[in-house]
C-alpha cells in the first residue's frame, strides 16, 4: 500500500496512477488464481475429527458453556460456525457484485480498472460457489442473516455511491482476511477448508489493495460534511455484516441450548478481543481516509471491533 501512494503523492493523482495499480492486479490474478472446483478436495468425505474454524475463533471459546462440550461438540459448533461464515460471505459478496458492477456501468471498457472490476466479480462468483459447496460440506443448512438484515443489504447495494461501497466492501473483507488467515494455517481445521481459505485470503488480497485504492479516491475532494455521512453509513455496514457472521441457529445445528449459547456468546470477552485485534489495521486506515469519526467509531465500538 505504502508504495502505490508514495509514489501517488509524488506524482500527483494522475489517472495513469490508477491505471497502474489496475493493470499490476490484473496481472497478479493472471499468475496466482485458482479454480476451486479442481483445487478443492470435495471427494473426500467430512472427517468429524477436524474443526471448521480455529476453536479460538470460536463465539464460545473461553466462556463455561465451552468448558462443559465434549471435543466432539466443539468441532461441531466450529463447522457450524465455519458454514455460517461461510453463508454471510455469500451474502456479502452477492452485495458486492452488484455494486461493483453498478458502479462501472457503461463505464469505458478500455480502463485497466474496468476490466480489474469485472475480474473482481468474477473472482466473487467463484468464491461464492465454494463457499456454498464447502458448507454443504460441512453438513450445514442455508445460514442467512436476519429478515431485517436482508432488506437493509437489499437497499445498500441499490444506492450506495462508490466511497461508501468500496469501504463497505473493504471492511467485509479485511474482518474475513484475519480469521481465514488463522484457519488456513491451523492445522487442527479440516483440509479442504483451510485449502477454500487460502484460495480466498490469496484473491481478496488483490480485492482489499483495489478497495483502498478506490476508497482514497473516492474520497478525495468530499466535502467534510459529507465524509461524516459517509463514514457513519460505512460504520452501520459493518456492524451489520459482523454481527451476521454467526448465525444464532448454528448452535441448535450443534445440538446445543440456542438461549445460553447466544447469552454466553454475547458477553464472551474472548471473542470480542479477537475481533478488535483482527480489526486493528482496519481501523487504522479508516482513520488516515478520514472515515473513523466519533459517530462512527460509537458504532464500531458496538461491534467490537474498536
Ligand atoms: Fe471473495
Ligand atoms: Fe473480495
Amino acid at each position: 500500500m505504502t508504495s502505490v501512494e508514495d509514489t501517488r503523492e509524488q506524482a500527483g493523482n494522475t489517472p495513469s496512477e490508477r491505471e497502474t495499480v489496475a493493470r499490476r492486479l490484473l496481472d497478479s490474478s493472471e499468475t496466482l488464481s485458482y479454480d476451486p472446483a479442481r483445487e478443492v478436495d470435495w471427494e473426500t468425505a467430512l472427517d468429524t475429527d477436524h474443526h471448521g474454524t480455529s476453536p479460538e475463533w470460536s463465539t464460545l471459546y473461553g466462556t463455561a458453556y465451552w468448558a462443559e462440550l465434549t471435543e466432539a461438540q466443539r468441532r461441531e459448533l466450529t463447522r457450524q460456525e465455519a458454514a455460517s461464515v461461510a453463508s454471510t460471505g455469500i451474502w456479502f459478496e452477492m452485495i458486492l457484485q452488484q455494486m461493483v458492477l453498478r458502479d462501472f456501468y457503461a463505464k469505458d471498457p478500455t480502463d485497466p480498472a474496468f476490466q480489474w472490476a469485472l475480474t473482481e466479480i468474477a473472482d466473487e462468483c467463484r468464491h461464492s460457489i465454494m463457499f456454498a459447496r464447502g458448507a454443504a460440506k460441512l453438513r450445514a443448512p442455508a445460514y442467512r442473516p436476519r429478515r431485517a438484515v436482508v432488506e437493509l443489504g437489499r437497499l445498500f447495494k441499490t444506492v450506495a455511491t462508490g466511497e461508501a461501497a468500496y469501504a463497505a466492501i473493504l471492511v467485509a473483507e479485511e474482518v474475513l482476511d484475519v480469521m481465514q488467515r488463522d484457519w488456513m494455517r491451523d492445522e487442527r481445521v479440516a483440509p479442504f477448508v483451510r485449502t477454500i481459505n487460502n484460495i480466498h485470503v490469496v484473491e481478496e488480497s488483490r480485492h482489499m489493495k483495489f478497495a483502498r485504492e478506490e476508497t482514497l479516491e473516492r474520497l478525495r475532494g468530499v466535502s467534510r460534511v459529507r465524509k461524516q455521512g459517509i463514514a457513519l453509513v460505512v460504520s452501520i455496514a459493518a456492524y451489520f455484516i459482523v454481527t451476521s457472521m454467526v448465525s444464532r441457529e448454528v448452535y441448535a445445528n450443534a445440538g446445543l441450548d440456542t438461549r445460553r449459547a447466544v447469552r454466553e456468546a454475547r458477553a464472551n470477552e474472548h471473542y470480542k478481543s479477537m475481533l478488535r485485534s483482527s480489526c486493528a489495521g482496519l481501523m487504522e486506515f479508516l482513520d488516515s481516509a478520514g472515515l473513523l469519526t466519533a459517530a462512527a467509531t460509537r458504532v464500531y465500538k458496538r461491534a467490537n471491533l474498536i
